[in-house]
């Protein structure tokens, strides 16, 4: 019979495995249970708060190619206007470069013009803060004065879009913008709020004509009035290729009367406001040599209350060596490509002038040479906007410290002795 008695032989439990022997902490394997390539949270914090230290600190301190990268970038996914609007938002809110060549001033920049004195005669041209908006920051950004605008006195939205066009392979743009402006009225208290009179980075504001209005003269007298007490000086555009008949203005018999009626305005408030700022006339690349020649004879003849000439606007021309598929677009080009053209435009009217008239050259220029020879050819301050779409704002240091070499490198101790070199023996 089998027994029922348990068995006295009960199986032994395994023994225990030995506890983990202490490791010190940095051999303790904290991903090894992790699936491999996995991130954990703590990784992506690092990785992308160390990217975002490294653009801001590349952002705030200017850096000219990590700008122009990213540009290239963004410039793939965005148009032409979008990076426009999303550029002065920034500016407004004062993302700009805060440290680094921008800010870096040279004693041979420094210059006087029109009775004020500049830190350095690098300017934005008109167009890129067309409302106004960010003149606090910009004035903050290096920049030796800012001109805002083209303003036009009742708001007009401007042409239908897409109307802002890039060629990169050429470093130039195409807009048909066509005086997008929020008005003379709302643009006068966005700039009051804003108004520093003793600041020593001037700001122009420069004047339009709205689209459908049949009376030029009244429509700058409103800009007159409107801003000689918020401007350090004032533009008459009469030059931009996108508002109808606007350029028609440039022919002496308009423009002698365009000008009177505009200083007779500017006597009125100057009688009002105890100050006159400086009135420029902002001219095209495209005019014919008789169109110039008045327009110096104008600029000359003081009766006219011509204080100075920019020199230039965009140009209606397409020289054969634009490369980009966007060349065919209409509008006016701006860049590189109208560089040459308006160097040229600046010798004859720094000639035609016999020198007396101050010019403010402006056309593609993306260096301290293309600046330099802007002042040789006659401008004794330059303006720039298209470089800023390829190289944003360290541009404003890149140019001033190579003018500051160009001058230098020919002797020249500052600008105003460098002005209108090429032509000076020329010149009566
Ligand atoms: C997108 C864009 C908008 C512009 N808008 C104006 C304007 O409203 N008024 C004006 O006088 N010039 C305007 N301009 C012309 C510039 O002020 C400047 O005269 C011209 O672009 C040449 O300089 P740049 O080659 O450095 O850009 C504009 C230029 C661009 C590219």
């Amino acid at each position: 019979m089998a027994s029922t008695a348990p068995s006295s032989e009960i199986p032994k439990a395994p023994p225990p495995p030995p506890p983990p022997k202490p490791q010190k902490a940095y051999f303790r394997p904290i991903y090894s249970s992790l699936p491999p390539g996995y991130i954990t949270k703590s990784t992506a914090i690092i990785v992308v708060g160390g990217i975002a230290a490294y653009t801001g600190i590349e952002l705030l301190c200017g850096s000219e190619a990590f700008y122009s990268g990213a540009l290239k970038v963004v410039q793939k996914y965005v148009d032409g206007e979008t990076s426009h609007q999303w550029a002065v938002r920034m500016a407004k809110w004062g993302v700009l470069p805060k440290c680094g060549e921008n800010l870096k001033e040279y004693d041979s920049l420094k210059t006087d013009v029109f009775g004020k004195q500049f830190s350095n005669p690098i300017g934005i041209a008109a167009g890129f803060d067309k409302d106004g908006e960010a003149i606090r920051n910009l004035r903050r950004s290096g920049i030796g004065f800012v001109e805002v605008g083209s303003i036009t006195p009742r708001p007009q939205l401007g042409n239908p879009k897409p109307r802002v066009f890039r060629l990169a392979e050429d470093e130039g743009v195409i807009n048909r913008y066509g005086f997008n402006s929020k008005g003379a009225g709302p643009i006068s208290e966005i700039i009051k709020k804003q108004y520093e009179p003793e600041h020593p980075v001037a700001v122009g504001i420069n004047l339009g004509k709205n689209k459908t209005s049949a009376d030029a003269a009244t429509d700058y007298e409103i800009g007159i009035e409107r801003f000689a007490p918020l401007a350090d000086y004032l533009v008459v555009n009469v030059s931009s290729p996108n508002t109808p008949g606007l350029r028609a203005l440039q022919s002496k018999k308009e423009l002698g009367k365009l000008l009177q009626s505009v200083k007779d305005a500017l006597d009125v408030k100057e009688k009002e406001i105890g100050r006159r700022p400086p009135l420029l006339l902002k001219i095209a690349p495209d005019l014919t040599y008789r169109d110039k020649h008045d327009i110096a004879q104008l600029a000359i003849d003081k009766s006219y209350g011509i204080d100075g000439l920019i020199v230039s606007n965009t140009t209606i021309t397409r020289p054969e060596t634009l490369q980009s598929p966007n060349k065919t677009e209409t509008g006016g080009l701006s860049g590189r490509p109208v560089r040459e053209i308006s160097t040229e435009v600046v010798g004859e009217m720094y000639q035609l002038t016999g020198g007396k008239v101050p010019i403010v050259g402006c056309g593609g220029v993306s260096s301290g040479q293309d600046a330099y020879e802007k002042i040789r050819a006659g401008a004794s301050l330059v303006q720039l906007y298209t470089a800023l779409v390829y190289q944003g704002f360290p541009v404003i240091g890149r140019v001033k410290r190579e003018l500051a070499e160009c001058l230098e490198r020919d002797g020249f101790a500052s600008v105003a002795d460098a002005v209108g070199a090429d032509y000076r023996s020329k010149v009566k």
